[in-house]
């Protein structure tokens, strides 16, 4: 018997390592010609749909943002027929209305990392693509997430401009007024080249961004330091909206 399609992957961050309720769970090793993904993935139904479940960082968050295999990733859940990725991202609030907890669903991004592969085009054998990416969140899937809060009861910030930043570690103020000064409004170590890369193998990409602090100098403390402690309680409290709007946007 052929397996079931899977109708959408969700792509966990800091604070996501599993998805909750999925029902006749299966753990699916993978490999690819990058190597393996960060985690084997989870294949689950929800609402009567096949999901798929991975996570970024690795099941006990081992692997660092600059260190993340992005493309076994995406061509592992590729492989398995996915075609549609949701991409759940801790961030820093830059804008006035992206405090701790809140969620957002940019439709922008600029892409401040260094040193990252950010493309299948760098191995002999793929082909030289040169991906649309004025719209690098797919326009569908992001109106479809929206959507999905709305009738699951969550509150979301639709839009925004996602910087995604190198990392591992913080930015500075300096840092972080660049990026206000630039148009962003979150930033995250982890958006790029994630949304590349699906956009390269034509999957529908989008993220849902969840504040975990105020980025640096930024929010009503703007000298406070940034305490992981703080990070996390916001990402525990917050990422728990996430599989309701997914819930939603699988009923719907
Ligand atoms: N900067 C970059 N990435 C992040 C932050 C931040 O302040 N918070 C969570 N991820």
């Amino acid at each position: 018997m052929s397996s079931p399609v899977i109708e959408l992957a969700v792509i966990g961050g800091t604070g996501v390592y599993a998805f909750p309720g999925l029902r006749q769970a299966q753990a699916i090793e993978v490999s690819t010609r990058w190597g393996a993904p960060s985690s084997p993935i989870v294949a689950g139904d929800i609402e009567g749909k096949r999901v798929a479940f991975l996570a970024r960082h690795g099941e006990r968050h081992t692997i660092a943002p600059h260190r993340i295999n992005y493309r076994a990733n995406i061509d592992a859940l590729h492989a398995l027929g996915v075609r549609r990725v949701v991409g759940v991202n801790a961030v820093g609030g830059i804008r006035d209305d992206m405090g701790p907890r809140v969620l957002a669903v940019p439709d922008q991004l600029i892409d401040y990392t260094t040193g990252r592969v950010s493309s299948f085009c760098d191995e002999d054998g793929e082909p030289v693509l040169h991906a649309e990416f004025g719209e690098p969140y797919s326009v569908t899937l992001r109106r479809a997430l929206s959507e999905a809060a709305a009738r699951a009861g969550v509150v979301v910030v639709d839009g925004g401009c996602y910087g995604a930043t190198q990392g591992p570690r913080l930015e500075t103020r300096a840092e972080i007024a660049r990026l206000h000064r630039d148009g962003c409004d979150m930033v995250g170590m982890t958006g790029m080249p994630e949304a590349a890369l699906a956009r390269e193998r034509g999957m529908d990409y989008a993220c849902v961004a969840v504040v975990a602090n105020w980025a640096a100098g930024r929010g009503p403390r703007p000298d406070a330091s940034i305490s992981l402690e703080e990070i996390h309680a916001h990402l525990a409290a917050a990422t728990g909206q996430v599989p309701r709007i997914v819930r939603a946007l699988l009923a719907g």
